[in-house]
């Protein structure tokens, strides 16, 4: 058989492949965190708070588990996701999901949406599609001092405690230590920092999207400035049913899906493939480009992480010199407990022991083999080898 023939087969075959093979698709797929909690049996409150800078967060609550036990006391435990992530990450992994594990623990589980995304697009005065450059104007730094003390004010007076249980994933764990170091008052208020896949100091990081802007950010400033492209890769319904459509468990296509991933977030064997669809029905869902530029310059700060560098003038006029100031991370002392995976292209292990020797109680700081940036929320083995820890260290504090 020549070479033309066989591959005039392959493609044929292939073409009826596609065409006759259903689409699987997880029933979860679709549904929004309201209708992931609800689906699985747990109650859903939805709260919203307003920043001092005026941004309206969506705030989402489970407050007790599947079995309502009235005599317990159920600690409040404040989850921040990752950038791009939203409250519904950690509940679109069925029995996995690290929000319903806590909830069926005795936790008060509070599920943070951070501006800009999906549920948290609105602000006193300005609009997201209408006041671009303002709306957009935001990194980690902004989050970690307006949108973090907001949330944990309004919950630390819904349920009257005095202190609160804090997960952060990745841009989760700098919004913590971007509050605490500037804020250090809040450090008090933490019962507990549990840092998933923490990103502080960054200038051992492997990936290449943060290479790429910290080598262009003047060049990508013109073109999203000249574009009014401030927000980068927003929910998108067209996205989620492409993924539905290519990455379900009957789709020839998967592997490629899956390797898109592994390109974002660095490789492992820990994805669950069948989940991609579910995790892409809610994700990615917004970041601003100012987020991820700020976030390229700690890159290539050479160890530090400084504020954001307006360039010398701006610089001078709002820090009062010409090169950002940094973080002082020695001025947190809340306890914090650090996992992460040594296949992990944004948390490197250089840079999150600098971190852990900055800040002046950490209690644990365990690698994971094998982990990814994302494992430490979804990974396959998440629960038995991350999750688990978790809990019997909570039980601590
Ligand atoms: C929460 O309430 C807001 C305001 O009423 C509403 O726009 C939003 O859709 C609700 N969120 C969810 C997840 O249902
Ligand atoms: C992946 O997720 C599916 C659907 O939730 C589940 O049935 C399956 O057991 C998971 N696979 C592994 C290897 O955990
Ligand atoms: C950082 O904080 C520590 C502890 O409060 C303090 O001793 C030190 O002077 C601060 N460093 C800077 C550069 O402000």
């Amino acid at each position: 058989m020549s070479v033309k023939v066989l591959s005039v087969l392959v493609l044929l075959g292939s073409a009826i492949y596609i065409l006759f093979s259903f689409p699987k698709v997880h029933p979860d797929c679709g549904l929004n965190v309201k209708q992931l909690i609800e689906k699985y049996g747990f109650p859903f409150e939805n709260h919203t708070v307003t920043t001092e800078d005026g941004y309206i967060l969506a705030l989402h609550r489970i407050p007790y588990g599947r079995i309502k036990n009235n005599d317990h006391k159920r600690e409040p435990v404040l989850i921040m996701p990752g950038t791009f992530a939203t409250s519904a990450d950690w509940v679109n992994m069925g029995e996995n999901s690290l929000g319903f594990i806590l909830a069926d623990r005795g936790y008060d589980v509070w599920l943070a949406n951070y501006r800009g995304s999906t549920w948290s697009r609105k602000h006193v005065k300005l609009n997201p599609e209408v006041n671009k450059e303002q709306f957009w104007d935001w990194s980690f730094h902004d989050i970690g001092i307006y949108d973090l003390p907001a949330l944990l004010d309004y919950i630390l007076h819904i349920t009257k405690e005095e202190k609160l249980f804090y997960i952060g994933h990745s841009q989760g764990a700098v919004d913590f230590f971007a509050l605490n170091s500037e804020k250090p008052e809040y450090n008090k208020k933490f019962r507990l920092m549990i840092g998933l896949a923490p990103v502080g100091y960054f200038s051992n990081a492997k990936s290449s999207f943060v290479h790429f802007i910290a080598a262009y950010q003047n060049e990508i400033q013109a073109i999203v400035d000249r574009y009014q492209l401030y927000e980068i890769l927003p929910h998108s319904p067209l996205l989620a049913t492409i993924s539905q459509t290519f990455c379900n468990d009957n789709s020839p296509f998967q592997g490629i899906c899956a390797f898109i991933f592994y390109l974002a977030v660095g490789h492992s064997n820990q994805l669950n493939k069948t989940l991609i669809p579910v995790i892409v029905s809610n994700t990615p869902a917004g970041s601003s480009f100012k987020h991820w530029r700020h976030a390229a310059q700690v890159y290539i700060s050479d160890g530090k992480v400084p504020k954001y560098d307006y360039g010398e003038q701006e610089n001078l006029k709002k820090y009062g010199q010409p090169y950002p100031p940094e973080y002082n991370l020695t001025q947190i002392t809340a306890p914090v407990a650090l996992y992460y995976g040594a296949n992990d292209i944004f948390c490197a292990q250089e840079d999150i022991d600098k971190t852990a020797s900055m800040m002046r109680n950490v209690v644990v700081n365990k690698r994971v083999p094998d982990f990814n940036h994302i494992d430490v929320v979804c990974g396959i083995d998440v629960v038995k080898v991350v999750f688990s820890d978790i809990l019997k260290l909570m039980k601590q504090y």
